[in-house]
């Protein structure tokens, strides 16, 4: 009998500072993105693998420790369509098991966390049984992530990461790489999400990024992005947390933006969404203190901050946010490093 082996695996989240938003060919960007990676917000992979089967099958896929068909289905059809890059695969039954740390659909890009975890984790495979890759263990997994959803590829490396062509920090489409030279006032980062509204998403992600092929705003959006990008990784390899909320928030704003003027258009802030985003700015204005909004593709605020001033900012949350959030509901997290193999 062919024995089974295990490989134990966990990857982050991570929020966007510059967005993503359109895409062209193989799941390339239309624009450089900026993220942060996440600590407490991740997904637990664990996989077991068995070679030498004559077709790629996924026997089993547990999310939170029930079987679900749906996501079983997603990810065989993602794992049939990387097998392009990684061959091993069609000859691999595999089960696999994901937990995340944070609830399904509150806004937090499960998704990222959960195809990075299960690149991650088939990258280590591929090790194991000695094939060799011409690129690095994260260049490799961040471009696999990538292909399951494009930020994905952001949730291998961290704190800081860049995905998408773009000469002046010398990145790439095919994989996110790590930001350096970080001052450090943006060292320990903290990301305070409000879920203002739990419901699952009115427009998927891809179906977003579509509407960007024919938007009326399109290149200007690329162009503010690259500007966006390089500004804003200028601001915090110089400690300049003025300059970077101003894009910070910019950004966020241009994604939302975008969606309302897409054809069809959609509105996924709520209008809580813009009663907290009114109270942050007043907070930062009359108590001097730097904290900033930035937004997904949800009605859900994240508030970016430095650990220097939680203890002000996180009071602010309890008294004068928390009435807007579902249920009074809030996670704190912070920046984190990348995924990591926990034990093979
Ligand atoms: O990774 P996708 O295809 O779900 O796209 C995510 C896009 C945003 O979350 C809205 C922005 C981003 O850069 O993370």
């Amino acid at each position: 009998m062919v024995s089974r082996k295990h490989i134990s695996v966990q990857a982050p989240s991570n929020i966007a500072f510059v967005k993503y938003w359109g895409k062209t060919g193989r799941q390339y960007p239309i624009n450089p993105s900026v993220s942060m990676t996440l600590k407490k917000c991740y997904t637990g992979c664990q996989i077991s693998y068995c070679e030498g089967v004559d077709a790629l099958s996924v026997d089993e896929f547990l999310f939170s420790g029930a079987k679900n068909e749906k996501f079983r289905k997603r990810i065989e059809t993602y794992l049939h369509d990387i097998a392009q890059e990684m061959p091993m695969l069609n000859n691999l039954s595999l089960a696999i098991e994901t937990e995340n740390t944070f609830p399904h659909s509150a806004g937090i890009a499960s998704s990222a966390s959960a195809f990075a975890a299960i690149a991650y984790g088939l990258v280590h495979i591929e090790q194991e049984l000695g094939i060799e890759a011409e690129q690095t263990i994260e260049q490799r997994a961040s471009m696999l992530a990538r292909l399951g959803s494009g930020s994905a590829g952001r949730s291998i490396a961290g704190p800081y990461t860049i995905w998408g062509d773009f000469t002046p920090e010398q990145s790439h489409n095919d994989f996110a790489t790590e930001i350096k030279g970080i001052h450090p006032e943006f060292h320990q980062v903290k990301d305070a999400i409000l879920l203002i509204d739990r419901q699952e998403k009115k427009v998927s992600s891809s179906a977003g990024h579509k509407l960007m092929e024919n938007h009326p705003y399109r290149q200007a959006r690329i162009e503010q992005a690259q500007d966006h990008t390089v500004r804003i990784i200028q601001a915090m390899r110089s400690g300049d947390w003025d300059c970077f909320g101003k894009i910070l928030e910019n950004d966020a704003l241009a994604l939302h933006s975008l969606m309302m003027t897409s054809d069809p258009s959609f509105i996924l802030l709520a209008p809580n969404s813009l009663a907290v985003i009114a109270r942050i700015r007043d907070f930062r204005e009359t108590q001097n203190v730097p904290v900033y909004f930035t937004i997904d593709a949800g009605p859900n605020i994240h508030l970016i901050y430095p650990k220097s001033h939680e203890i002000q900012v996180e009071k602010f949350i309890e008294e004068e946010l928390v009435s807007f959030c579902e249920d009074r509901k809030y996670i704190i997290d912070e920046c984190g490093s990348g995924a990591r193999i926990l034990h093979a």
